[in-house]
């Protein structure tokens, strides 16, 4: 069922769409996740300046690169993007909705942090050249401080998810998402 028809939501007054970016897929199943959920289209961001007009209202939805939303700043450009989720393969935290707000320079959009995950098989030939040529050293780095002094819970997370890959794509971590729109598209 449609959360819309449940909360008797008016989001179409308010919202044009979805808008996202994704690399391995994570943020594109989250964007049209939501997408059921709130009756509202999902477009990538090349899809989207046929079907949005400049300075219409958007939800954006990127993955993260280095902290770094993939897309937003051409999506602010271009639309009046209300919020911003970032789709990491870290958990959700506070203080990383606060990072991705500093980082990429997010003053009035309200920000959501969503677990995607990691699938080095899904990146481009490039990209896990990219990664291949990394890992290794990070790697090696958190293994050794994980045995000199133990790692911190995000290191952690960090390590395991890297070498083991993970999908933590869930319909409950939109729930701060829909418990936003919930209190700001009211029904008329
Ligand atoms: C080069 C690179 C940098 C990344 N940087 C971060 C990061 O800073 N924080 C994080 O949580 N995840 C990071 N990730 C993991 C991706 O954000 C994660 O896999 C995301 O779910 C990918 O979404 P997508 O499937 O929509 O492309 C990085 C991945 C790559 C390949």
């Amino acid at each position: 069922m449609n959360v819309e028809e449940i909360l008797g939501l008016n989001t179409k007054s308010y919202l044009n769409g979805i808008v996202y970016v994704s690399e391995t897929g994570f943020t594109k199943r989250y964007a049209k996740l939501l997408s059921r959920m709130i009756g509202i289209p999902a477009y990538t961001l090349k899809e989207a300046k046929a079907s949005i007009k400049k300075g219409d209202s958007i939800i954006y939805m990127g993955w993260v690169s280095d902290n770094k939303v993939v897309g937003y700043k051409k999506a602010a450009k271009l639309y009046r993007v209300l919020a911003v989720c970032a789709v990491g393969m870290s958990s959700s935290s506070f203080d990383r909705t606060i990072e991705v707000r500093d980082k990429n320079g997010i003053e009035d959009s309200e920000v959501f942090w969503l677990q995607g995950g990691f699938d080095i098989s899904k990146h481009s030939f490039f990209m896990r050249l990219f990664i291949k040529a990394f890992a290794p050293a990070l790697v090696r780095e958190l293994s050794k401080k994980a045995k000199e002094k133990g790692l911190a819970f995000d290191e952690e997370e960090a390590l395991e998810i890297f070498e083991k890959g993970g999908d933590f794509v869930s319909r409950e971590n939109l729930m701060p998402v829909i418990e936003w729109i919930k209190s700001n598209f009211k029904k008329n």
